[in-house]
């Protein structure tokens, strides 16, 4: 077995309810490939609909883009896991680097975060990626295993099976400027092989690892060739449904 194919759409704080509704529409109307999943990571209010929306169609999920990591409580404002699983939803994107940017996510905060999605049977996409100074600096590989160390080195193998990891270089996201096919495949490889001496080979190898950052209808084809490249996490081309189905057909 080898990991599975991702394509998950992070939209961010973009889209009304009507135009989310419909490009999910003119996407799962498209012919799809059978062989990737596709996951539209919407606004919390939008959740349900799109849940609805796609009902139990195969190989299409919908992702919240975060959760707070307590069961209930006096958290003005936030969204619990059992929220989350009340409507169906089956992903969570946890520690993308806006959340630890503007919002203080430690990197211990994100492993609770993940182990309460793996409690209550949800997948968590998690994220990882290093600043264009650490980039700079040729730290950036320990840089992001030890975040994986930090979140992830307390999971069980039954656990860490169940993540999926998202890649995403700070410099890379939303700023048109993608790692290259063989930057994104060396890191990729390094978590890959950080993961089969932490837990062990076959785990790794069913483990996807997405790349994110800049990727988009004419980069993700040649990123998506590389051997530990499972797929993507999209920003700003998961918008433009044209764009989206490009990429979910790049393989
Ligand atoms: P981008 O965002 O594709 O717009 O760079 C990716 C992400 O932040 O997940």
């Amino acid at each position: 077995m080898s990991a599975k194919k991702i394509v998950a759409g992070n939209w961010k704080m973009n889209k009304t309810l009507n135009d989310g509704l419909s490009l999910i529409s003119s996407v799962i109307e498209s012919d799809l490939p059978s062989d990737v999943l596709v996951i539209f990571g919407t606004p919390y209010i939008h959740l349900n609909e799109a849940k609805k929306l796609v009902g139990n169609k195969p190989n299409i999920g919908i992702a919240a883009q975060n959760c707070h990591h307590e069961d209930k409580g006096a958290y003005t404002g936030e969204i619990s896991i059992e929220m989350l699983k009340s409507i169906g939803i089956e992903f969570v994107i946890v520690g993308h680097s806006e959340r630890r940017q503007y919002f203080g996510e430690t990197d211990q905060l994100v492993g609770i975060k993940v182990k309460k999605c793996l409690d209550n049977a949800i997948t968590p996409i998690y994220c990882c990626g290093e600043s264009l100074e650490i980039r700079e600096s040729g730290n950036h590989i320990s840089f992001v295993l030890n975040q994986l160390q930090e979140s992830l080195g307390d999971l069980s193998n039954d656990e860490i099976q169940k993540v999926v990891i998202a890649y995403e270089p700070i410099w890379a996201i939303g700023t048109g400027k993608t790692a290259s096919p063989e930057e994104a495949q060396e890191i990729h490889a390094a978590i890959r092989n950080h993961l089969s001496s932490s837990f062990n080979p076959s785990i790794a190898n069913n483990i996807s690892i997405l790349y994110g950052g800049s990727c988009n209808a004419k980069n993700a084809n040649t990123l998506f060739t590389k051997p530990d490249v499972d797929g993507g996490l999209i920003g700003g081309a998961s918008l433009i449904a044209e764009d989206f189905l490009k990429i979910i057909n790049s393989y």
